[in-house]
């Protein structure tokens, strides 16, 4: 028997890095998983991972920005599953690194939208569906940066933080409610995925232009356990929060950081 035999799992931004991972950590663990991501092609091709490994899954094109869209992807989970009991909030990106000062109103907004709104929606389209279902498990993803504050990350720092915090209204809210339904937050430190990828390829720390091997290992410098995490360590966290082993976690903040905010 897997650790979620039974379950209905949806995952947003599937697609890649953390995402992909959780979806298929899930799976393995017997959960039925939607896959959700803007990147059709690569999202689908999770779900075909999936399918062709013996699990069951299903895509399903999804801006998690678009409350219409998040309204359809819960529906597909329960018309083709039956059930949602899971959701990972997992999809988000990172920010250009520009200082307050430099920062344009506008991808502040696309950051915020993308990092926190998207997360309001999964929690509200999560508890509305879950609770019809006897209850489970929400997971957001926040980062180290919820926690502690990085220059020229103004934008990325208010929507992590923001997913702390609104992790506990959803925890209390769903508690108070009588709903069993347990909502918590996960911290990743920096973690090997095309996200990090592309702030090493840009090479932009602190305000200084580095190269990219100078970056990784700036970057490896930051974790006292002495490398960067890969996206299985963060979905294995997951996996544990969305299983019933956690049944007594609600409004936590799980940090997989390496030790980077251990200092
Ligand atoms: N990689 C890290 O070091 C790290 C650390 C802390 C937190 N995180 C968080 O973990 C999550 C996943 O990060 P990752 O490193 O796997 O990123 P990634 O870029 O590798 O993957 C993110 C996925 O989200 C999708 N996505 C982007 N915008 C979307 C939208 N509007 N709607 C739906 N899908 C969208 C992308 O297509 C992509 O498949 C993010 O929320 C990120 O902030 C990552």
């Amino acid at each position: 028997m897997g650790r979620l035999q039974g379950k209905v799992a949806l995952v947003t931004g599937a697609a890649k890095g953390i995402g992909a991972a959780t979806a298929k950590r899930l799976a393995e663990e017997g959960a039925s998983v939607v896959c959700t991501d803007v990147d059709a092609d690569a999202g689908q091709a999770v779900a075909d991972e999936i399918a062709n490994a013996g699990g069951a899954a299903a895509f399903i094109a999804h801006d998690v920005t678009d409350e219409a869209q998040w309204e359809a992807a819960v529906k597909l989970a329960e018309d083709k599953f039956g059930a949602l009991h899971i959701v990972v909030n997992n999809a988000g990106i990172a920010p250009d690194s520009t200082s307050i000062e430099e920062k344009t109103l506008e991808s502040w907004r696309h950051v915020l939208a993308i990092d926190l709104d998207s997360v309001f929606l999964g929690c509200k389209w999560g508890i509305r569906t879950i609770k019809k279902h006897g209850g489970g498990s929400i997971i957001n993803i926040s980062s180290i940066l919820g926690l502690v504050g990085q220059p020229n990350a103004s934008d990325y720092n208010a929507a992590k933080g923001g997913v702390r915090l609104l992790t506990k209204s959803a925890a209390l809210e769903c508690a108070e409610a009588g709903y069993d339904i347990r909502v918590n937050s996960v911290h990743p430190g920096y973690i090997d995925t095309p996200l990090v990828q592309d702030v090493m390829a840009k090479g932009e720390m602190g305000g200084q232009q580095v190269g990219a091997n100078e970056m990784r290992e700036l970057l490896t410098m930051l974790h006292p356990i002495g490398r960067l995490g890969i996206a299985k360590e963060i979905a294995n966290a997951v996996l544990f929060l969305a299983s019933d082993e956690a049944s007594f976690m609600t409004g936590s903040e799980m940090v997989v950081d390496g030790g980077y905010t251990s200092r």
